[in-house]
């Protein structure tokens, strides 16, 4: 199975991916796209071996020409690790039930747009929650609405602050966010 990942920023659940299933026989990953050209994600994908793209808002929004480069890369499946931008139907369409997305909290609460990294964390923290997580989901027409495949919860204490909850958070998805995917698409 191909996977092509979309990433906006740091790209560590990318690279976390990839070292996990390593030269795994079934799960490939050909191809790393980014709408931001001097995101971290690009440095990563070259230690990594991986083609990485950018491609500008216009060409996304259309989604004819992002189809095309998926399409000759044989891509099967699309994972979204902190991408910001809102899939386009030509996408979603493309490919049913197979683009997922990780976002840093328990949905559905605190997702939407603009919620995304540490705005996320600020507003768990500001709400005063008592716990924080991660949710990995399909991706439909809207932000952070699609049906839920998995959540995993850390304790948030009155005393973290949004720092600290974004670390909680990110061990919580670089532990589950490929298992996830085994599960998800290899029934592991
Ligand atoms: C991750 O915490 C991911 O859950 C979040 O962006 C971070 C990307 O980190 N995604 C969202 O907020 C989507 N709304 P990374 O670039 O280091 O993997």
């Amino acid at each position: 199975m191909k996977i092509a990942f979309f990433a906006s920023g740091s790209g560590s659940n990318v690279e976390n991916i990839i070292r996990y299933f390593g030269n795994d026989d079934f799960f490939k990953f050909p191809l790393i796209l980014s709408n931001i050209a001097d995101a971290y994600v690009h440095e990563r994908a070259k230690t990594l071996n991986v083609p990485s793209i950018t491609f500008s808002r216009e060409d996304f929004l259309s989604g004819g020409r992002i189809l095309s480069v998926l399409q000759q890369y044989n891509i099967d499946a699309i994972v979204l690790a902190g991408f910001l931008l809102k899939i386009p139907q030509t996408l979603i369409e493309a490919f049913p039930q197979k683009i997922i997305n990780i976002h840093p909290a328990l949905l559905p609460k605190f997702g939407g747009k603009g919620m995304y990294g540490d705005r996320v964390h600020q507003a768990v923290v500001e709400a005063g929650e008592k716990e924080s997580g991660v949710t990995i989901h399909y991706v439909n027409e809207n932000y952070d609405e699609g049906n839920i495949i998995f959540q995993a919860k850390c304790p948030v204490e009155v005393s973290d602050t949004a720092g600290i909850v974004a670390q909680k958070v990110h061990a919580l998805e670089y532990e589950y966010f490929p298992k996830a995917i085994e599960r998800l698409w290899k029934g592991e």
